[in-house]
């Protein structure tokens, strides 16, 4: 032991005394004490901690975004912080399991003394469902309705004022939209473009007619005709907008050409950084799916078709909200429009240097 009074402690560093004194079981409160009531306590608890962890990396992402110049530097540390974003994100996926050794008769031996708490009230969950971009407008009528309704005054104000400022989201179309890959001097990329996805579409045409006939060809025509229709979106402000308007997109129409570019070309050195942002998001998007979707099923075992504490139909609740509140769809959408390598023209050498000074932020 150290002489030093002042040096460091291990339990004083982590403040284990009050940490470890924040476990207060309801049920023995109430004179009746169920044992699993601590592992739900514990398991609510690490949640909120590491969705404080991925807080703090995502407001050190947003704070970097909001410079006025995103240079090479700045890129990596933002796609670091959100590599670490996903690794966490899939540890406490698998908390879930933990959770689920609680058979539905032990949680129903302390459930009733929570009503009307529940996960509606946790600031931090839509914290980061807010500042990653979902938007009031995506949620489902019933989303809508609860999100705001089972929140005390403070938690409602510190949430309200958050749905004013910037996302991430938003951040990222305006830096896609900065790009300089829409138009190029002397090389008319987006022509030749519109050349090989016509190609293209023409040849899936060709394999369909001499594949099916009666009913199925008719159906299988039309499936491609709504991708003919949203390929010329691209090319059609009026379209675009109708999509837009759809809720199919959500992207302005910028920042999704150039997040197309960025797929297209992410062989380039170049766009190594840029395509792994994009690739980033896209996880961070499917490992809140796969924790709703694991949500769901815990919840269908623990409760069958009863309602949630909250006062929600439960899992059918969360199911519709699984699909409704996916962050970065768009980015999803762009397997639709990419060609095969071979369609596409290689990137002249003046461009790649104009691009080499624009992506460095110079
Ligand atoms: C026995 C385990 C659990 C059950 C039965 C359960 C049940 C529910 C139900 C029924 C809802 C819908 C709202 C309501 O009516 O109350 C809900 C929402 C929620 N729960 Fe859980 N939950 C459990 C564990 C967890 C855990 C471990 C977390 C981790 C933080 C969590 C986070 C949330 C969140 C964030 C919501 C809001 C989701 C949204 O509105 O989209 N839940 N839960």
């Amino acid at each position: 032991m150290r002489k030093n009074s002042n040096a460091c402690y291990y339990s004083d560093y982590l403040q284990l005394s009050k940490l470890l004194d924040a476990q207060a079981m309801e049920s023995e409160k109430q004179g009746a004490p169920a044992h699993d009531e601590m592992l739900f306590i514990i398991t609510h608890q690490a949640y909120e901690l590491w969705f404080k962890q991925l807080l703090f990396e995502l407001k050190s992402v947003m704070a970097l975004f909001a410079e006025a110049v995103l240079d090479d530097n700045a890129l990596a540390t933002v796609v670091h912080r959100l590599k670490r974003f996903t690794a966490i994100q899939k540890l406490i996926n698998e908390q879930i399991s933990v959770l689920e050794t609680m058979s539905p008769q032990e949680f129903l031996e302390f459930r009733d003394y929570l009503v009307p708490a529940s996960g509606f009230q946790s600031v931090q969950f839509k914290e980061l469902e807010i500042r990653l971009g979902l938007r009031r407008g995506q949620r489902t009528a019933a989303d809508q309705a609860f999100f705001y309704s089972r929140l005390n005054d403070q938690d409602r104000a510190y949430l309200q004022a958050i749905e004013q400022q910037d996302s991430l989201s938003c951040q990222l179309q305006r830096w896609l939209s900065r790009l300089p890959l829409l138009a190029f001097d002397g090389f008319a990329f987006w022509s030749h473009y519109q050349r090989g996805a016509k190609a293209m579409l023409d040849s899936d045409e060709a394999i369909i007619r001499a594949t099916f006939e009666g009913d199925e060809l008719a159906q299988q025509l039309s499936e491609l005709n709504g991708t003919r229709q949203r390929f010329m979106a691209l090319f059609d402000e009026k379209h675009y907008q109708k999509l837009l308007a759809q809720g199919q997109l959500r992207f302005s129409h910028d920042a999704l050409m150039s997040a197309l570019f960025i797929n297209l070309y992410r062989d380039e050195p170049l766009f190594q950084l840029p395509f792994q942002l994009l690739t980033t998001l896209m996880e961070i998007d499917e490992q809140f799916t796969a924790w709703r979707y694991r949500h769901v099923l815990m919840v269908q075992r623990m409760l069958g078709s009863k309602i949630g504490t909250g006062g929600s139909s439960g899992s059918d609740y969360l199911r519709r909200n699984t699909e409704a509140n996916r962050l970065f769809g768009d980015l999803y959408a762009i397997s639709t429009y990419l060609l095969p390598k071979h369609a596409l023209p290689a990137l002249p050498e003046a461009v790649k240097k104009r691009l080499g000074f624009s992506l460095s932020g110079e």
